[in-house]
């Protein structure tokens, strides 16, 4: 077992977790019911800032060794590379339809996003799925210790923000270095 795919299957448990949360939403919505559009905002806000932008480019990096390391298995790690594309081109159209719920909760509204968010909670859990049954599997089998102390060193910058001690400060530096940079243009 490496650092790696321990972070990478607690990063699944997680995402599993919110698609749960998701789907609830979703089918609250097209019961009729009220849901939480705050959380549901956050869910979409979450997938984009963290399962999008790192946890599918660490996974790309396991890939990208295991295609080094055995040529055959170019098709499915083709598949997985191409559904980490097509799940984020999903996840921005689910994203603006969250946005559309909320400036304008219509029916049409309601239903693009029930439609959309039932769709993405599938192809995401098909999509660990595979990653689970497969990848990680072949990449246990097939990487080497180096291979892995490459992979750790990086995937280790990229930590899950959800369970950061830290998490209610996200963006702090970011509005420190802000508040700096208008401190000089008024300057
Ligand atoms: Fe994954």
């Amino acid at each position: 077992m490496t650092d790696t795919l321990d972070i990478l299957r607690n990063e699944h448990r997680n995402i599993a977790a919110l698609l749960d949360l998701l789907a609830l939403q979703a089918d609250l919505l097209e019961r009729r019911g009220q849901p939480d559009l705050k959380l549901i905002t956050e869910i979409t806000d979450y997938f984009r800032s963290f399962p999008d932008m790192y946890h599918h480019p660490k996974e790309d990096m396991v890939l990208g060794r295991l295609r080094e390391r055995v040529a055959a298995l170019e098709p499915a790690i083709a598949e997985l590379e191409s559904e980490h594309e097509a799940l984020s081109d999903e996840l921005h159209i689910l994203s603006r339809a969250v946005v559309a719920l909320l400036t304008d909760p219509c029916p049409a509204t309601r239903a693009d996003f029930v439609q959309l968010a039932h769709t993405f909670v599938e192809r995401e859990r098909h999509h660990m799925a595979m990653e689970e049954r497969f990848l990680f599997p072949a990449a246990e089998r097939s990487l080497t210790a180096e291979d892995w102390l490459e992979i750790d060193e990086v995937v280790g910058q990229f930590s899950d923000p959800i369970s950061a001690p830290d998490v209610r400060h996200r963006f702090l530096l970011l509005r420190d270095r802000l508040a700096q940079q208008l401190q000089g243009d008024a300057a």
